[in-house]
């Protein structure tokens, strides 16, 4: 290992590799170059046991990141995790040369960080009477008494771990929502005074800080704690989720809005941010919040993590902000990586490897000089379905193996089979090592194209040779029938598949029934296109003969964010009909919402549409989404469905004044 004059190479985190015949070098100008070296030559030995030898190829490579932050986050309010986990996480980080670890020590389910002016932060704000058990939907609560914190003298312990191994821990403060843990501690700093009780739910609680003087005392006495234990250059200080209701009515905020000459509840929280900008940036510091605190203004100096998709980051750095993308779309390790049925309940999304390895973190909308706002990019963990640390390390194994390679810039989405094949290797290594991952990649997954009379269903895996199908509902095994191109389906059945190497099977069994109807596969136009997230087999999904799982939303329904569904399907010639159905989904935990209504209209010409139903949200409600309407035979050969959105969500719950989403799948006509 050899330290060379910086000048020798791109930055302070390059290092160059050598392997050659019996010598190995590592050149970089600092110890984290060296180190990163290091963590490479780790990976290039191979996992053979009982060797007394190793023998390793010739090698020259020059590394440099692409990014400079690469991050991964760890929510550890919703659930807790060991002085001793977070040190592993730390390891898991180092393995795969991230720099950043984005601790989320407070929220309204528990506060975790030591604050020796405000001990009950922690006395009380650390503990809560029960959490949730199963899905937000689901409503139901355990009355276990569940928390713990750090002290700050585990604190520094971690974050000089963290040193060692050349990464960054930055802390996470949650203001002005995401309270309710502070707020159980010291209600004094809300706008109605309380009582509060730390938070059971997830979700988003109205209680927030409410913004007067003894409020911004009490956050810069711990943010003056907070900046002593970490040397951070950023502060995150949240500013994700915050209700305004309680402002609207407290004599206190609506004061502070006349007094500053604010236009509204937004410009406050602005005003709340910028005001706690001012005194971390006197302290030397910068801070980073989530993307809502570009509403009403940005801090002058502050950072950007966009996380409700790539718009805020693009926003910020058309404004000269520094940005860290963290798209729900790309970057949240809580959201499904396999077929949702074979896997352990999560958020919702869907993010497979695949998907985290295709991100690109800078947006094709930014101009070369924007770009060199983004800063990098981060994985974030959240931890409401999350509560042991093996079930950290399956959702972030092998996503942060994609990551890695998106931020180290060796990523290439074109190649990403090759990129698989590399990554099976890593998966012995995680064995050896103990830790617990995700075996998803190995999964069959599917794809459906229009067809003759039908729909062509074809199945992908690691090898496509080696999966195995039947048609009759029976179980695949090793002598069913071997997969070798899309299968037709042009009548009601179900296909169960798998994969299998050596006779043994190695995935689980996907199982996929299909209903084929006078629409499937037919042709059909939407009015308004779907949400990037949510359009992965774009109108097609719609009669595309397979019904979205109702549990879990992730795949197979089209969402529609704060937009309506109109469709028009063509069904090729004039049909007699009866029946129409159409499925839509209710999640207000992920901000999804029953359409306002739905109306269903046909037509002979497509042009002059006859109306025959509107159905309303509350029919909806009762029907729980499986909207059917039976009607005399008629004649048609265009049907238009017209779902409204249901518009901004209502006070009170979560995702409060964003727009809803509208899942709907499934348009079968009989
Ligand atoms: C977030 O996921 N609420 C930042
Ligand atoms: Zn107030």
């Amino acid at each position: 290992m050899i330290l060379e004059p910086e000048s020798q190479f791109p930055n302070k985190e390059a290092y160059q590799l050598n392997i050659l015949g019996d010598r190995i070098a590592i050149y970089a100008s600092t110890n984290q170059g060296l180190f990163y070296g290091i963590q490479t030559l780790l990976q290039l030995i191979p996992l053979t046991t009982n060797a007394t030898e190793i023998k390793l190829d010739n090698l020259m490579m020059d590394d440099v990141p692409k990014f400079q932050w690469r991050g991964m986050h760890l929510d550890v309010s919703r659930h807790f995790f060991s002085k001793e986990f977070i040190k592993k996480y730390i390891d898991y980080l180092a393995m795969y040369k991230m720099n950043t670890f984005h601790w989320h020590l407070t929220d309204d389910q528990g506060w975790r960080i030591e604050i020796k002016k405000y001990p009950k932060l922690t006395e009380v704000g650390a503990w809560r009477n029960g959490s949730m058990i199963g899905h937000y939907t689901d409503q139901t609560f355990d009355d276990i008494r569940y928390g713990g914190f750090y002290s700050q003298e585990e604190i520094k312990e971690i974050v000089a771990y963290a040193k060692e191994r050349h990464i960054t821990v930055v802390p996470e403060i949650e203001i002005p929502g995401h309270a309710l843990a502070a707020l159980a501690s010291y209600p004094e700093f809300s706008c109605t005074g309380g009582p509060f009780e730390v938070g059971k739910s997830w979700g988003v609680f109205d209680d927030v800080f409410c913004p007067k003087d003894e409020t911004f005392t009490f956050l810069e006495n711990i943010l003056s704690e907070v900046m002593a234990l970490f040397p951070s250059e950023y502060i995150h200080i949240g500013g994700d989720e915050c209700p305004k209701v309680r402002w609207k009515s407290c004599p206190n905020c609506q004061k502070r809005i006349k007094h500053e000459k604010l236009k509204d509840e937004h410009e406050l929280q602005s005003y709340f941010i910028q005001k706690i900008e001012k005194f971390v940036n006197n302290n030397g510091r910068k801070i980073i919040g989530w993307d809502e605190i570009l509403e009403g203004g940005l801090a002058p100096n502050a950072a950007v993590m966009s996380w409700r998709g790539t718009e805020g980051g693009i926003a910020a750095a058309k404004q000269k902000h520094f940005v860290v993308m963290s798209p729900g779309s790309h970057c949240y390790f809580d959201h499904y990586q396999g077929e949702p049925k074979n896997e352990p309940i999560a958020f919702g999304g869907y993010t497979n490897v695949e998907k985290v390895y295709s991100f690109n973190p800078i947006p094709k909308e930014l101009s070369e000089e924007e770009s060199k706002y983004i800063l990098g990019a981060q994985a974030n963990v959240w931890t409401e379905y999350i509560n042991t640390p093996e079930h950290v390390e399956y959702m972030v194994f092998p996503r942060i193996a994609a990551l890695s390679e998106v931020l180290w810039g060796t990523s290439n989405p074109n190649e990403y089979k090759v990129f698989e094949t590399r990554l099976i290797q890593h998966f012995e290594r995680y064995e050896k090592k103990g830790i617990n991952y995700s075996k998803a990649i190995f999964e069959v997954t599917s794809k459906v194209r229009p067809a003759e009379n039908g729909v062509a269903f074809e199945l992908k895996s690691v090898n496509p040779n080696g999966i195995k199908y039947t048609t009759d509902g029976s179980e695949p095994n090793a002598n069913s029938i071997s997969y070798e191109k899309p299968i037709l389906v042009t009548k009601n059945q179900t296909i169960k598949a798998a994969y299998f190497e050596n006779n043994k099977v190695k995935s689980a069994k996907i199982e996929q029934p299909f209903f084929i109807t006078k629409s499937t596969g037919k042709n059909i136009e939407l009015e308004h296109q779907p949400h990037e997230n949510y359009e992965i087999g774009g109108s097609f999904t719609l009669v595309d003969g397979m019904k979205g799982n109702p549990s879990k939303f992730g795949r197979d329904w089209l969402g529609f964010w704060g937009k309506d569904l109109n469709a028009t399907i063509d069904l090729g010639k004039s049909e007699t009909i009866s029946k129409i159905s159409i499925n839509s989904l209710l999640s207000k935990g992920s901000w999804i919402y029953y359409p306002k209504e739905i109306q269903f209209l046909v037509s002979n010409d497509g042009i002059n549409y006859q109306s025959i139903q509107i159905i309303s949200q509350k029919e909806i409600e009762i029907k729980k989404g499986k909207v059917v309407i039976e009607f005399p035979k008629l004649k048609a050969k265009f049907i238009q469905i017209v779902a409204k959105n249901n518009g901004i969500i209502a006070d009170g719950n979560p995702g409060t004044g964003s727009n809803s989403w509208l899942f709907v799948d499934e348009i079968s006509v009989e």
